[in-house]
């Protein structure tokens, strides 16, 4: 079970660095294009910067933006010349007829493919058997269309495992709290976050109450006499 960062603001990626818990970050064009505008290959330097700062080597996805599965090869190509020095970058390239061919050429280049944009459990399927290393299912745009998409998440699960695929699972496309808790419990290797929920994760009302119980009783009974 891994926990990602679905952002590509460095402030954000920072703060979940300084705690530790990321196992990877995850980036596309619309995440990208929340920033400020700039040559995006700085932006992505700065994060790769980042992570090494806290002497990390975890999962970054930067992701092609064409339709052409040609330029797909070329982006990708140029990702790894700009980025291969980072050895967790990985390519992100959505599922497709053929955008397969895409997977499997630049697997056989030697790069790390996240097939990313998959809604379905056929999706999945062609996607490992074309080599990617992840695929990535939307939990939140599955719903958007009324389907099920726990059962999507438990289905590719069982599948993989029961055929010891190699591809791990990423769940994105998270809206709410409960879909990362759902995405968790329906077998998700890796759900990607985005951050404003990771504060959240860890507040309870509960949690505050017995805190603040415990520092008054102690500051009560030291103080007394
Ligand atoms: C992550 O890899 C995905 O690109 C991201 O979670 C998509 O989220 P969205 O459906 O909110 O655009």
């Amino acid at each position: 079970m891994k926990i990602f960062v679905d952002s590509a603001n460095l402030t954000e990626i920072e703060e979940a660095l300084r705690r530790g818990f990321p196992d990877g970050i995850t980036t596309n064009p619309s995440i990208l294009s929340k920033e400020q505008r700039t040559d995006f290959r700085q932006h992505i330097k700065k994060i790769i910067g980042l992570i090494n700062r806290y002497g990390r080597t975890i999962p970054l996805s930067v992701e092609v933006f064409t339709a052409d599965p040609k330029q797909m090869i070329k982006q990708a190509t140029d990702f790894i010349s700009e980025f291969g020095s980072y050895e967790g970058i990985n390519v992100k390239v959505p599922i497709g007829w053929d955008e397969l061919g895409v997977i499997s050429e630049l697997k056989s280049r030697g790069i790390r493919v996240n097939c990313t944009c998959c809604m379905s459990f056929n999706q999945a399927v062609m996607a490992s058997r074309a080599g990617a290393d992840f695929v990535s299912l939307f939990f939140g745009r599955i719903k958007d269309i009324g389907y099920d998409a726990r059962s999507v998440v438990r289905s590719v699960h069982r599948v993989f495992k029961e055929w010891s695929v190699p591809s791990q699972i990423i769940v994105g496309s998270i809206r709410h709290i409960c879909d990362i808790n759902e995405a968790l419990e329906a077998g998700a290797d890796i759900v990607t976050v985005p951050p404003k929920f990771f504060s959240q994760m860890v507040t309870h009302p509960k949690t505050d109450e017995a805190v603040n119980q415990f520092i008054t009783d102690f500051k009560n009974w030291s103080e007394q006499g």
